[in-house]
């Protein structure tokens, strides 16, 4: 069974995404040729999960040079940039390099406005713009490096998420039941997911694996996206209600809890899915091993602790209403925030695509992150 998903690509022109809102009902490809449409689509979640926020945004200001590019000519037509091909021949002429330049950082901080608490689509927008500023206003140079910086984006996610996996395996073994919340998969990272990397290596492996996915209220990430990822990949899955979670704990029925994150700052305390922070409690409580998979574009190490996290506050309707029925009355105030931060403390490691962090802190992420390379040595 196939266990890669094509969950956001740039083909011909166009940014191609699978529709998240419409699964598992329904695996509908669309076509975003416009950047206005793509913030539309990544604020209602049609493409999330932190890595596939990032991915997005690259192909987001890719799609913006190719539509300045192809305004400027007297019969647009066809495409420029298609992943896989290199850049098809364009005419520069009467297009002018420092106007192109201004409308792709403009767009870079309209896709950046559009959620604030995943820091993956931060990092990527943030590569976006070093190649936009290092190409001088010079069309030939910004075609070759922003295209180029957005697919080394994308394609530097399937092997981060693979070595993930791999790391993250070694911790399960063979009957485990591991408890999952939200969708860590290749559906949140355009690749081959985090939490979701680590079951499907240990199931690759030869481990009998079962899965509880959490359902993740209120958008259901976890019933939706996750149980259809984990059946796809022939990997035993039981969805439950969020509030059924702790049952499952007091029984003695989790061996341990795998989940994504969304950001981590310098001190470990790591922000993800609203839900998640009840879990590391109860994992505290029962003595079940509390993992984050995250990759290293999802630490923030300019944050010192959790408090310095933006926590994005959606939509009051998604709670006080449930697959279009009204469940709350209007008068009812309602509290809708997407994320809540664990504590370092909670954790028992954070696997990243270099390593593992065991009961992690500041000086073991700043070593860890040293190692890597994402921060200067000493
Ligand atoms: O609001 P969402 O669906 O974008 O939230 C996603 C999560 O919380 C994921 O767990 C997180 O981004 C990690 S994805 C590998």
């Amino acid at each position: 069974m196939d266990t890669i998903v094509r969950t956001v690509d740039y083909i011909k022109g166009k940014v191609v995404i699978i529709d998240q809102t419409l699964l598992p009902a329904e695996e509908k490809y669309v076509e975003i040729g416009d950047t206005a449409e793509l913030a539309a689509a990544i604020r209602i979640l049609k493409v999330r999960g932190a890595p596939a926020l990032g991915v997005a945004a690259a192909h987001g200001i890719l799609l913006e040079l190719e539509n300045e590019i192809l305004a400027g000519q007297d019969d647009p037509h066809g495409y420029i940039f298609d992943h896989g091909d290199t850049a098809a021949a364009f005419d520069a002429s009467g297009l002018d390099g420092a106007v192109i330049t201004a409308k792709l950082l403009e767009t870079a901080d309209m896709l950046a406005a559009t959620r604030p608490t995943a820091v993956n689509l931060f990092w990527a927008i943030e590569r976006m713009r070093k190649a936009i500023k290092r190409s001088g206003n010079d069309i030939s140079l910004l075609a070759a490096n922003v295209s180029t910086e957005a697919f080394a984006i994308h394609d530097g996610e399937l092997e981060t998420d693979r070595r993930i996996g791999e790391n993250g395996a070694a911790l399960l073994s063979d009957g485990m039941v591991v408890l999952t919340h939200c969708n860590a998969g290749g559906l949140a990272t355009a690749g081959y997911g985090t939490a979701l990397a680590v079951i499907k290596t240990a199931h690759e492996q030869g481990n009998a694996i079962s899965v509880f996915a959490d359902e993740t209220r209120p958008l259901l990430q976890g019933a939706r996206l996750t149980a259809w990822e984990m059946t796809r990949a022939g990997i035993d899955v039981t969805v439950l209600c969020d509030n059924a979670a702790a049952s499952l704990f007091a029984a003695g029925r989790i061996d341990a809890v795998v989940t994504g994150a969304d950001r981590i700052v310098l001190n470990g305390d790591s922000a993800n899915k609203i839900g998640t922070l009840g879990l590391a409690v109860l994992c505290e409580k029962y003595g079940v091993p509390m993992y984050i998979a995250a990759p290293w574009s999802t630490f923030d190490l300019t944050i010192e602790n959790g408090s310095g996290i933006p926590i994005e506050e959606r939509d009051p309707g998604e709670v006080k209403s449930f697959a279009g029925i009204k469940t709350a009355p209007d008068e009812a105030k309602a509290y809708n925030p997407a994320f809540d931060v664990t504590p370092a403390e909670l954790l028992t490691a954070i696997i990243t695509e270099t390593c593992v962090i065991e009961r992690p802190d500041v000086e073991k992420i700043r070593t860890a992150a040293r190692e890597a390379g994402v921060l200067e040595p000493e």
